[in-house]
């Protein structure tokens, strides 16, 4: 396929160095356009050495070959990142100053724009107008993700990751009208892994919990086109590339990081095990052996329910009102009663959205790869099983979830 790449003069214009690979290596061809600003940013000479093909951005050159006809015309898609408030406003009014602008006016295949702009600039009413010309023309324009933006502020306006960008273009090459992904422009907070409750400095209460469900569903978040924000407790696997790590150890901390992160969020999804007790004092050397003294005796006192607390929050209007918060089970069922019967319980008493529920035994689920849930709603609607490898799972848990926040009316 013939691809026209057209980069915007904008930071994220490194960002786009990746997408160009990720078109070349899937074998497409691709003639990069850069605006005059985003030559600022990244230099020419990268474009022709990555892509392998000239590059110019100016109509003067190359004159014999008429490119700002050609170009547009031969594309079977045009891909512009970051599209900056300026291009959008030059695209919705149709101007042709450069030799990307000309090339919007000549294409007959898709164009997508992946937006990216500070806040105010997207948000901006001349940027939505804009916005809303360009997609009432039929052409593509994804939602910018959400999160840290070049300065000190964040929100949305990041460019999305280079891999959206191209799953979205492929979708729109073979005719989906829903190139966007269903998480797009959401933020999801996800709490993975065990928290550790120190006893002395070098002693602790874990769980066995390997943070892999947590990982997985991460990365299916992400791929959904979610900003992921991932509070890592104890977790034997790495996080995920793309996502926002924040590190945590106790479930006091992991509290504070959850209400926190949880504020700005659309979903917060509590798949971390949380320790429901904690040492009443941590000493601060290392507790001795003494041959002469009687047993040593912890006590415990509790630890605060994270995602009642979350439930809270939101309920109190701290959170967006149509924020989702999904919470995990694990439960061993026993002879007073059977593992759905805790959990229909757990799903009322806690009152989150959604509740994931794990049958679980000490061969079951903890460090496996594969996972067999079923998923509680508090709307009432029917119970829906999911198997398979936890990236599975979670891609059913990511699509329930996008669902609930694209097609049901908030519940709180
Ligand atoms: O009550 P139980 O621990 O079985 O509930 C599990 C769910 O509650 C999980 O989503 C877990 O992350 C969350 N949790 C919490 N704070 C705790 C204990 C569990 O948020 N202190």
């Amino acid at each position: 396929m013939r691809i026209v790449l057209g980069v915007g003069g904008g930071i994220a214009a490194y960002k786009v160095a990746s997408l160009l690979r990720l078109f070349t290596e899937a074998g497409h061809d691709v003639t990069v356009i850069p605006t005059e600003a985003s030559t600022r940013f990244i230099g020419t000479a990268t474009w022709e050495a990555l892509s392998g093909n000239p590059v110019s951005n100016s109509v003067f050159d190359d004159v014999h070959l008429v490119n700002h006809v050609r170009l547009g015309h031969e594309a079977d898609l045009v891909v512009v990142a970051p599209a900056t408030a300026d291009l959008l406003a030059k695209a919705a009014s149709g101007q042709a100053g450069d030799l990307l602008t000309n090339t919007l006016l000549m294409a007959h295949g898709p164009v997508l724009f992946a937006p990216a702009m500070h806040t105010e600039m997207w948000q901006h009413a001349a940027t939505r107008a804009n916005v809303e010309t360009l997609r009432g023309r039929g052409v593509a324009v994804l939602e910018p993700a959400s999160g840290r933006l070049t300065g000190a502020d964040s929100g949305p306006g990041r460019l999305p990751e280079p891999q959206v960008i191209f799953d979205a273009a492929m979708a729109l090459v073979q005719g989906q009208t829903d190139y966007q992904l269903p998480l797009a422009g959401r933020t999801v907070t996800i709490s993975a892994g065990g928290t550790r409750e120190p006893l002395d400095p070098v002693r602790f209460l874990g769980n066995r919990s390997s943070g892999k469900q947590g990982v997985a569903l991460a990365v299916a978040a992400r791929n959904a086109g979610a900003t992921v924000r991932l509070l890592a407790a104890h977790m034997d696997v790495p996080p995920p590339a793309g996502v926002e790590v924040v590190r945590v150890e106790t479930a006091l901390q992991l509290r504070e990081a959850a209400l926190d992160a949880g504020a700005g969020s659309d979903v917060v999804i509590m798949s971390a095990a949380v320790a429901d007790f904690r040492p009443a004092e941590v000493s601060d050397t290392k507790i001795k052996k003494r041959d002469d003294t009687a047993d040593p005796v912890i006590t415990l006192v509790r630890n605060p329910d994270i995602l009642q607390e979350l439930v809270q929050q939101r309920n109190a209007g701290a959170a967006g009102a149509g924020q989702l918060i999904v919470g995990f089970a694990a439960e061993t069922g026993d002879s007073q009663g059977n593992v759905l019967a805790y959990a229909e319980a757990k799903l009322r008493r806690k009152g989150c959205d959604l509740l994931v529920v794990n049958h679980v035994g000490t061969d079951k689920v903890f460090g496996q790869d594969s996972n067999s849930v079923v998923i509680l709603s508090r709307s009432g609607s029917e119970p829906q099983e999911a198997s398979g490898t936890k990236t599975e799972v979670s891609e059913a848990i990511i699509t329930r979830i996008s669902f609930e926040l694209n097609h049901v009316s908030p519940m709180a």
